[in-house]
Order: C-alpha cells, then sequence, then structure tokens
C-alpha cells in the first residue's frame, strides 16, 4: 500500500480543539439545550433477579409529566443487544436495570419523584458469582465460531517438559469511569429522532437507534461533536440513550436525560472478572514447549457477551503445542461491555504474569526469556507479521530503564521499611482497519473542509485527522477543517478497537486524493460553487492481503513496597511501543501514558466488588471505586519505536489507544514479587493481600 508523504504527520500539532475546550465553547451532550425541554430521571431495579408486578403511578406529584414503565411503554422492534429492549418486559435481569422513567418540568421535580415511586416486585433467587467451577460453565459460540484454539499436543508437552509454571490469575470486574458522565438529549421532530449524546460512533449508535424504533437510519441524527471520554464505554449504545428516545417519543417533547455516575455502574457495562489458568511447560533454557491459556468470565442472563482474553497466547510467543479455550457463565449480572483493551488487558495480566514465573523458574533473565520465544510468524494463523518489533522494544526499554544493572534475586532491595523491585512484562495490540466513508470540499477562498463521522473522545483524533487531510491535500493544516461527531457526515466506524485513527484516516487520505483530481482537471482553480469528492474504503480495506498486524510493546516498572503497611508506590513506569508511524508525538505520548496510569491502576487500585447477598456491586463513585490520581503517578514516560510498515494503511500508522494499557498490570505485579518475594496473582494488589 502507498504511504502518503508526510509534512504535518508526525510533528506536534496542538489540539485543533483545545481552545474550544479549555474556554468552555464546547458544548457536550448534556450541555444542549432546547425549547421546551423535560427531565427524565430512570428508576433502576432494586432485585437482582424476577419481575416487576407493580409500578404505582397514582401519586401525583408537583411537575410530574409521565411515569413510564413496561406496562404503558412504547413498543420497540427486536433488537440483537437485548440490553437495549428497555422497558419491554416485567423481567428483570440484573440490580440497577432501569424497570420505568419518571418524566417532569424540572430535574429537581424529575429526581423526587423518581426517589418516591413505588415499585413491586416479585423476587427470584440470584446467581451473581463467578467461579471457574461454576455448573453452567460453557463454551461461547456455535459450533463452527468458537474462540477455542488448539496445535499439536499440549497436554503430552506439559507432561513431558522439565519445567512447568501452572498458575491461575484472577482479575476483578472494573468499571469505566470517564470523566463526562452518558448522557443524552432526545428530540423527535417530523424528520424523525434527533440524539445529542456522548457517543464513541455516532453511526452505529445511529443504526442501533433506528432499528429499535422501525425506522430507516437516515431518520435518525446523532450529534456528538465533544465527548469526554469513554473508553470503550460509549462504544456499544447503552440502554440509556433507548430509553431517553422512548420517553421523549412518550411524552412528546425534547428530554433531557444524565446518567449519573452511581448508576454507571450498572448500566453502560464494565470490565468482565476473569479467572485465568495459565500453564507453560518449557526446557530448562526457556524455550517454551507449551501454552495453555484457559480463561474464564461472566456474561448477563440476557446476552452472550465474550471477551477473549486467552487470544493473546495465540500470537506471542513460539512454542510447538498450544491451546487457548474462552468459557463463560452467564449470571443474573449487568452485561460487560469494552473497557480499553478488553480482553487483552486481562489476558496479558495473566501470560506475562506466567512468563515472569517461568523466568524465575527457568533462572533466565525475563527479557531474554521472551526474546528466546520470539517467533519468525504468527504461531496461530501462520502469517508473517506485517512488522513485529517486540525485541527491539524490550532492548530500548532496557537500555533505557537501566535493566542490566538488575540483580534477579526477589525481596533483598531495602532501604528502611521499603522493598524496591522492577518488572518487566510485554504489550500487543492488533490493528484493525474498518471501512468508512469521508467528504472533502474545496472552497473558492482557499480553504477545505473535511466531513467524516468520526468521534474524538479526549484521544485528538480531530486533530490528527486535521494533520493526514492535509498531507493527502498538500496544504497547511491551517486551511484545513475537520468536521466530526455528527451521523449526518459520511458514515464512519466507531473510536474503538485502537482503529479509530486508521480506519478514518484512510477514508479521509481517499477523499482529499479524489479531490485533488478534480481540481487538477479543473486546471488547479476552484469554481465559486467549490469542489466536492467523495471516498468509501469499503473495497480497499477488503482488498488487504492477508497478514498477522499488530502493535507490540514493553513495559517496565519500579515499584516501592512498604514491608510493614503493604502500601505499594509505583516509582517509574516506561513503555517503549512499536506501533507503526506516530502520527503525532504529543497526542501519542498521552496515549500511551493515559493507557499506563490505567494499567498501573488494574494492577493497584481498581475493583468492583460484588455483593452476593443484594447481587450488585458494592462501589459506586469515585470515593469507592479507586482510580489513580496526579499524586500516584511519579515518573512515567512512554517512547516509540521507528517503523516503517507499508501492509497497514495509507499512513504508516498502527492504533494507539489501548496498547498502553496492555502489559503494564503484569509488569507492575511483576515488580511487586521482585520487591517482596510475595507473588499475587488476584488484582488488584492490595495491602491486605500483601501483609498477611
Ligand atoms: Mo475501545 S475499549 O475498543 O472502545
Amino acid at each position: 500500500m502507498t504511504t502518503i508523504e508526510t509534512r504535518h504527520v508526525g510533528s506536534a500539532l496542538n489540539r485543533v480543539d483545545g481552545l474550544e475546550k479549555v474556554t468552555g465553547r464546547a458544548r457536550y451532550a448534556y450541555e444542549h439545550s432546547l425549547r421546551d425541554l423535560a427531565y427524565a430521571v430512570p428508576v433502576q431495579a432494586t432485585i437482582a433477579r424476577g419481575e416487576v408486578t407493580l409500578v404505582d403511578t397514582t401519586a401525583k406529584l408537583p411537575g410530574v409529566i409521565a411515569v413510564i414503565w413496561h406496562a404503558n411503554a412504547p413498543r420497540l422492534a427486536p433488537s440483537d443487544d437485548s440490553e437495549l429492549a428497555v422497558l419491554q418486559s416485567p423481567r428483570v435481569a440484573y440490580r440497577g436495570q432501569y424497570v420505568a422513567v419518571v418524566v417532569a418540568e424540572t430535574l429537581e421535580e424529575a429526581k423526587e419523584a423518581a426517589r418516591v415511586l413505588r415499585v413491586e416486585y416479585a423476587e427470584e433467587e440470584h446467581d451473581v458469582e463467578l467461579r471457574a467451577d461454576h455448573p453452567r460453565v460453557y463454551r461461547p459460540g456455535s459450533a463452527d465460531d468458537h474462540p477455542d484454539e488448539e496445535h499439536g499436543d499440549p497436554d503430552a508437552a506439559l507432561a513431558a517438559a522439565p519445567v512447568v509454571v501452572d498458575r491461575t490469575y484472577s482479575t476483578p470486574a472494573e468499571h469505566n469511569n470517564p470523566i463526562e458522565p452518558h448522557a443524552t438529549v432526545a428530540e423527535w421532530n417530523q424528520d424523525g429522532l434527533i440524539l445529542y449524546d456522548s457517543t464513541q460512533g455516532a453511526t452505529m449508535l445511529r443504526k442501533a437507534v433506528a432499528a429499535l424504533f422501525g425506522m430507516p437510519p437516515a431518520h435518525v441524527r446523532v450529534i456528538s461533536p465533544y465527548v469526554g471520554g469513554g473508553f470503550g464505554s460509549k462504544g456499544r449504545p447503552h440502554p440509556h440513550v433507548v430509553l431517553a428516545a422512548l420517553t421523549a417519543k412518550q411524552v412528546g417533547r425534547p428530554v433531557k436525560l444524565a446518567v449519573t455516575r452511581r448508576e454507571m455502574f450498572a448500566v453502560t457495562g464494565y470490565r468482565t472478572p476473569t479467572i485465568q489458568r495459565v500453564r507453560l511447560g518449557a526446557e530448562r533454557d526457556g524455550r517454551l514447549l507449551a501454552i495453555v491459556h484457559d480463561a474464564c468470565e461472566q456474561s448477563s442472563s440476557i446476552a452472550e457477551y465474550v471477551e477473549e482474553s486467552a487470544a493473546c497466547s495465540r500470537m506471542m510467543y513460539a512454542a510447538p503445542n498450544r491451546r487457548t479455550t474462552q468459557r463463560l457463565v452467564r449470571l443474573d449480572v449487568p452485561t460487560p461491555s469494552w473497557m480499553r483493551a478488553p480482553g487483552e488487558a486481562q489476558g496479558m495480566y495473566a501470560l506475562e504474569s506466567a512468563m515472569d514465573e517461568l523466568a524465575v523458574a527457568c533462572g533466565v533473565d525475563p527479557i531474554e526469556l521472551r526474546v528466546r520465544n520470539e517467533p519468525e510468524t504468527d504461531p496461530g494463523t501462520g502469517l508473517p507479521f506485517s512488522s513485529r518489533n517486540l525485541v527491539a522494544c524490550l532492548r530500548e526499554g532496557a537500555r533505557r530503564f537501566g535493566w542490566a544493572e538488575r540483580d534477579p534475586r526477589p525481596g533483598v532491595r531495602r532501604s528502611g521499611s521499603t522493598l524496591i523491585g522492577t518488572g518487566v512484562a510485554a504489550s500487543t495490540y492488533p490493528v484493525f482497519l474498518a471501512p468508512s466513508r469521508a467528504s472533502a470540499r474545496a472552497e473558492p477562498d482557499g480553504r477545505f473542509t473535511v466531513d467524516i463521522a468520526a468521534a474524538d473522545i479526549g484521544t485528538g483524533a480531530k486533530t490528527v485527522l486535521t494533520q493526514i487531510a492535509a498531507d493527502a491535500l498538500r496544504v497547511p493544516c491551517d486551511r484545513v477543517t475537520l468536521r466530526i461527531g455528527d451521523s449526518a457526515l459520511p458514515a464512519a466506524t466507531l473510536a474503538g478497537g485502537s482503529m479509530g485513527t486508521a480506519s478514518w484516516g484512510t477514508a479521509v487520505v481517499r477523499a482529499c486524493e479524489a479531490l485533488a483530481e478534480e481540481l487538477g482537471r479543473a486546471g488547479g482553480v476552484v469554481p465559486a460553487a467549490g469542489l466536492e469528492a467523495s471516498a468509501d474504503t469499503k473495497e480497499e480495506v477488503r482488498g488487504q492481503a492477508k497478514l498477522s498486524r499488530h502493535a507490540f510493546g514493553a513495559q517496565f516498572a519500579e515499584v516501592a513496597v512498604d514491608a510493614d503497611s503493604g502500601e505499594t508506590r509505583v516509582r517509574r513506569l516506561l513503555g517503549v511501543f512499536a506501533a507503526g508511524r506516530i502520527l503525532n508525538p504529543k497526542t501519542a505520548r498521552s496515549q500511551f501514558t493515559g493507557g499506563m496510569i490505567m494499567g498501573m491502576s488494574m494492577a493497584l487500585l481498581e475493583e468492583s466488588l460484588m455483593d452476593p447477598r443484594f447481587g450488585d456491586y458494592l462501589n459506586r463513585d469515585l470515593a469507592q471505586y479507586h482510580i489513580p490520581v496526579n499524586a500516584d503517578v511519579r515518573d512515567i514516560e512512554a517512547v516509540w519505536i521507528e517503523e516503517d510498515d507499508p501492509h497497514l494503511n495509507p499512513m504508516g500508522a498502527k492504533g494507539i489507544g489501548e496498547i498502553g494499557i496492555v502489559g503494564t498490570a503484569a509488569a507492575v505485579a511483576n515488580a511487586v514479587y521482585h520487591a517482596t518475594g510475595t507473588r499475587i496473582r488476584d488484582l488488584p494488589i492490595r495491602l491486605d493481600k500483601l501483609v498477611r
């Protein structure tokens, strides 16, 4: 694939929307005010399983316009995503599920009426605890489409291997907490439905909502120019959007609905907890003979949501014998959803912890161990890698981090009551490319506008797309205006799977190239009416050569553990990444370090605790659900290795949104082991687990 000639791509352009954001001019979903607005406040189930038998709508409270529940809600068309069948049945599938909504003239009136609303239930016994030996553990997917994979004879290889590591690792449920909670403003007019929403993908949301209301997608418009973070939680459509649309339809007025942070812990998805058994069989020198990675996760009773946590063990290391399996238990819990590197974050924590245990068992340096197991081609598919620079990342990281001086013995570096340790782990994330459309327009005054229904959820995508368009048009960045975040713009894939910028950028390049051709035909003169061209990358994406495309990285951590209290501080974090061409070093660095901080947080802080009696997650706010603050982040650095991969897209870029979190938790956990000699295999690494 030809790559574009780069002038602006690769430079540290400041965010094109930075000024709007810091001056408060950028309007987020909830800030869109419409005339005649009503306020919707949802009511959540207080049982984990059963049926709603009655919602008492007789109370006459001030300002209340309507109380809607399944008995009086408009009917929706059936959907593939049963989480979206809001108020369509009396069934309660999880605690916190929406069972009613109150609409009132003011937010305060709606809140008060929702608070006192009487809902009666027929409660059934619930089952909310994930166990690998749960009687209802099953293999998800159909017979010919299941995420299990096997090569060689892993059981025989394990039985014969001179060194075996056989460990089980677990990770907790985690909840996404972007700075902007989810919110929707819904308005119906003669053309259909308008949604001001905080979403990672206007095109996808439009399609889902249109289907539910039995309309062609063109009758729904999703407007989302600014999104205050998402990390995946604003990727798949969630029930609140449907609730807002349904409510606005019922009352015949525009409706505002803000999901509170407390509600987010039930209705906007979460990272599934995992139980992962990893078995590694190796020669005494650390060369792998077998990898077996068995992952068990949860989903809800209403949807089969699968995250392939074991998939990373198919492509990371060379081993002649291999098996990866994926199991699921359907519980009376909310449906899990995407959270930064869903699957890879948990899977690589387990695999890279096991690799560290193997390094200890063999007495081989953990970096050297990984180098010895570097595969020639993708071990799972047999395909060549488009580029794979894991070893270069490990070597460069070792040099920068000062790894050569490391004493491998655990628990021997003490300064006062503090134990010091260092750890390393590998990172990886697949490179995806999804079809998108874009259009580009030239004006007689020399300005250009590029349109695409992309989403900038704080990543800097709008800025980077401006750079890409400027290079494709061969003009300065300040002559290009990007318009994004509106489903009325050319349809585009979502900001997810670390594929947004690569996918949108490809469409932007093609639209700009087509416009440049038009301009050429017009003799370089833009007519008074302007010139326009568009592109659709469907064929280009379909025509991509079959290759194994992944970004790689190496994460290094230094921790200090208080020997008396078990308090763990991450003193240093270094990430070295090989992710194709870096399109903007300023926004890229933030993406990488943001991911790394989230990975550190996964190692030490984040954890949603299930209360089996009530069948619900106990923590409901940032006082109880811990995320890092500035004081937790000391010396953090992300750097990258130049990678010239011609098999990706016209920019030569791999995605960078998620790889930063992958491997970080293992690097921290490995450092904690090196500091203390205690191996914690159950995240997060809390004080009470370290000091017993
Ligand atoms: Mo990201 S978790 O793929 O939105």
